[in-house]
C-alpha cells in the first residue's frame, strides 16, 4: 500500500493568496494539503508549484470522471506537476480507472502519484442514491463493490466515509481516506455521513481530509493538532 499522510488540510479558499496567507498566519506551512476544484480552477498549476516550494505534500482533488482516453491524457498532465495524490470517481468505471493509472505512469517522472477512487461522496446518503441515482442497493454494499472493482484496476486507495472504512479494509488491501471529519459537537454543514477522528481511527481509516473544522476554527493550528493527535493516538507507529 502506498503511503498517505494521516491528515490533509483541505485548502478550500477562493484564491491562492488567501490559502497561502492562512497557512503562514497559522503556522501551518509544510503540512500535507488538499487542493480542490475551487482553488485549482482559480490559480491553476501555479498554486501547486508555490505549495511545492513550501514543501507541502499535495493531494490534488479534482475527482476526474470522463471517457477513459480523456482521463488518461489528463492524468499524464497532473502527474507531470509532481503532486503526491490524485483521484477519480469510481463511478467512471473500470476502463476509466485503468486509463487513469496508465496516464499517471506515462506522465510521472519517477514518482507516480497515489491514485484514489471516490466511492460515494460523504455528502450523499441512501435516500439520495435511491431517489436521484436509482441505486437501490445498501450504500455500504455500493462502496464495497466500487472498492473491490477499483482494486482490480490498480488503484491505490479509496475515498469513503468513516462508516464504510471498515468494509473497505475488510474486503480489499486498499488505503481508505476519509473526509466528513468533525470534532464532537461540530457542525455538519453539507456533509451527511460525518464522524470524529477517534471513530475514523477505530474504523480503520488510513488518512483523513479536514476542511472547514480547521479553516473556520478560532485557533486553526490548535484544532489541526487536536484532530491529528486524536487520530494517531494508539496507532502512532502506523501513521507517522
Ligand atoms: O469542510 P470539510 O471537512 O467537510 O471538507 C471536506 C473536503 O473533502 C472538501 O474539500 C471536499 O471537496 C472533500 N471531499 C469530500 N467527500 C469526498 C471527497 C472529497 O468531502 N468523498
Amino acid at each position: 500500500m502506498k503511503k498517505l499522510k494521516p491528515l490533509y488540510f483541505a485548502l478550500d479558499f477562493q484564491t491562492g493568496k488567501e490559502a497561502l496567507d492562512f497557512l503562514k498566519r497559522n503556522d501551518l506551512t509544510g503540512i500535507p494539503v488538499k487542493v480542490g476544484m475551487e482553488l485549482f480552477y482559480k490559480e491553476g498549476p501555479a498554486i501547486i508549484h508555490q505549495l511545492k516550494e513550501m514543501e507541502h505534500e499535495i493531494f490534488l482533488d479534482l475527482k476526474l470522471h470522463d471517457i477513459p482516453e480523456t482521463v488518461r491524457r489528463a492524468m499524464r498532465n497532473l502527474a507531470s506537476m509532481k503532486v503526491d495524490v490524485v483521484n477519480v470517481h469510481a463511478q467512471g468505471g473500470e476502463d476509466m480507472m485503468k486509463a487513469a493509472k496508465i496516464g499517471l505512469e506515462e506522465g510521472a517522472q519517477g514518482h507516480v502519484p497515489v491514485l484514489l477512487a471516490v466511492t460515494v461522496l460523504t455528502s450523499s446518503d441512501q435516500q439520495m442514491l435511491k431517489e436521484q441515482l436509482l441505486i437501490n442497493r445498501p450504500l455500504a454494499e455500493v462502496v464495497k463493490h466500487y472498492g473491490m472493482r477499483a482494486e482490480k484496476c490498480g488503484v491505490d486507495g479509496v475515498v469513503c466515509s468513516v462508516e464504510e472504512a471498515g468494509i473497505i479494509k475488510k474486503h480489499t488491501t486498499l488505503a481508505a481516506l476519509t473526509p466528513g471529519i468533525r470534532l464532537a459537537g461540530g457542525e455538519n454543514h453539507d456533509q451527511k455521513r460525518v464522524a470524529t477522528p477517534e471513530k475514523a481511527r477505530e474504523n480503520g481509516s488510513d488518512a483523513m481530509v479536514v476542511g472547514r473544522a480547521i479553516r473556520d476554527a478560532e485557533n486553526p493550528e490548535d484544532i489541526y493538532k487536536t484532530i491529528k493527535e486524536a487520530f494517531q493516538h494508539e496507532s502512532i507507529n502506523t501513521h507517522t
